[in-house]
């Protein structure tokens, strides 16, 4: 390590010592979700399935809650639940990361962990410069930076080129990049190496103006690609979509395209942009395939450049968590997020099972860590009203799902949708001050941050014809 590195690593050590207390005293500390220890979270990082292990990173500014600084912190787990902390992987010590180790990747290469990520750099003058980087571990714990793999811009793109995603393939390297052109649209853009050393660019696999796809936004960030039970999935975050309707009502989306690519001569024949994730806040999610053939995604539950600055949080110095992980399962043209299995094991003590009937009104005190599988199948219209804050409805008749809840800004009621057929099943995941609802087995989902009084945990259930079966479980604090 070196000592610019060491120092960094010391100062962000005594700011989250210094504001351990007031942090855990914040009553929006959630119970199941990976939060940062003080400061700001935002992307997930290095998602990888390590040598039995689960390793996850994340930017991280330790400093303060805002996007000034951006570390890499980490955290392991044995089965996604019980999430062990790390020292910080990342510092942005080095001149080629000086402005921040931006987001990237992992992969195992010759038995070690190899992180690969943005450098970013800017002048006096905000110019930014943006590297590739490489750092490696053998433990999984101490990392070892190794400098820039790639430290050029391709011709015709501006330094809006960051967050790689290495995967091996018939053994070849890639990488895929998000980038904007000079006449500001955004692309992705694919790599290749047969060393891990010398990386060539072989094209763009996916942009505006590219396999017929028309204006799609200025920069497209996070982007991930994979396959899924034969087809090409390529999630990417894009940035500058317009509002369509009851869709893309956040400032940015992330979202996804299906189709067959062709890694060799880079192209990508693919479907329409499907958004992940149809509620409040979400973003920049990563996925990995686990060592049991399952594509898991992790998502941050937050939106850049939104009204982030007004949540709660800040004033007791920390803000945003990440999403649950989500088993990822491709349905014919779309795909299904599904909550990991093991997350049942947060269960404490027996279900509570109800026969809800709407027309009274039954109201049920829950804990703030809480799993509700309601069985909607009957219901012509129904209401769900979450500790006086957040309202989920649904009305049958045209299958329009409306989330709401009061602004962080100013308070004003704001609404996120979507629309599902026939809605079966409503599965929520309530933490102190989140909600995450899977809606048919994670056919859309939706996701939100929430500060409801912590004293109020009463849910209400409201409607008009049939009956629901309710079933809940009191989540585990620890
Ligand atoms: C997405 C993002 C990435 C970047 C990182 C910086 O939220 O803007 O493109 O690498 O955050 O924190």
């Amino acid at each position: 390590m070196t000592e610019k590195e060491q120092q960094l690593h010391q100062k962000a050590y005594q700011a989250v010592h210094e504001k351990r207390k007031l942090v855990e005293s914040d009553p929006y500390r959630q119970a199941f979700h990976l939060m940062p220890p003080s400061g700001l979270l935002n992307d997930p990082n290095g998602w990888i399935h390590w040598q039995g292990t689960y390793h996850l990173f994340f930017q991280w500014n330790p400093f303060q809650p805002d996007h000034t600084d951006k570390f890499w912190g980490h955290v392991s787990s044995e089965d996604l639940v019980h999430w062990r902390e790390h020292p910080i992987a990342l510092a942005p010590s080095e001149w080629y990361e000086k402005d921040g180790c931006y987001s990237g990747s992992a992969v195992e290469k010759d038995g070690l962990l190899h992180l690969v990520y943005t450098g970013n750099v800017k002048d006096e003058n905000n110019n930014r410069e943006s590297y590739q980087c490489l750092a490696v571990s053998r433990d999984g714990v101490r990392v070892e930076k190794k400098g820039p793999l790639v430290d050029t811009l391709p011709e015709g793109y501006t330094a809006h080129f960051r967050d790689p995603k290495v995967w091996q393939e018939n053994g070849r390297w890639y990488f895929v990049i998000g980038a904007q052109t000079e006449d500001l649209t955004g692309r992705v853009l694919l790599y290749q190496s047969d060393d891990f050393e010398n990386w060539e660019l072989t094209g763009p696999l996916a942009g505006s103006g590219i396999n017929g796809l028309g204006s799609f936004g200025y920069m497209w960030e996070c982007p991930d690609y994979f396959e899924l039970d034969g087809t090409g999935v390529l999630i990417f975050s894009p940035q500058g979509l317009e509002t369509r309707g009851a869709h893309w009502q956040n400032v940015y989306q992330a979202g996804y395209f299906l189709g067959a690519a062709d890694l060799n001569a880079p192209s990508f024949s693919h479907g329409e942009f499907i958004e992940l994730d149809e509620g409040f806040e979400f973003y920049a999610p990563q996925t990995t395939l686990d060592e049991n053939g399952r594509r898991i995604l992790i998502g941050w539950m937050g939106v850049p450049d939104s009204d982030e600055a007004y949540q709660p949080t800040v004033e007791n110095h920390w803000i945003h968590c990440l999403t649950i992980p989500r088993e990822l399962k491709r349905e014919g043209d779309y795909l299904r997020q599904v909550p990991v299995k093991e997350l049942e094991a947060l269960r404490t003590g027996e279900a509570l099972e109800m026969k809800a009937d709407p027309s009274r009104t039954p109201e049920v005190a829950v804990t703030p860590a809480s799993e509700l599988k309601i069985n909607v199948r009957e219901a012509e219209s129904f209401q769900l009203e979450l500790r006086d804050e957040a309202v989920f409805s649904y009305s049958a008749s045209d299958g329009l799902v409306t989330l709401s809840r009061p602004a962080f800004k100013d308070g004003k009621t704001e609404e996120r949708h979507c629309y599902v057929e026939n809605l079966e099943e409503v599965h929520l995941y309530m933490d102190h001050s989140s909600l995450e609802f899977f809606l048919n087995d994670g056919e859309k989902v939706m996701s939100a941050r929430f500060f409801p009084k912590p004293e109020n945990n009463v849910i209400r259930i409201r409607g008009d014809k049939g009956s629901m079966h309710w079933t809940s479980w009191e989540l585990s604090e620890e």
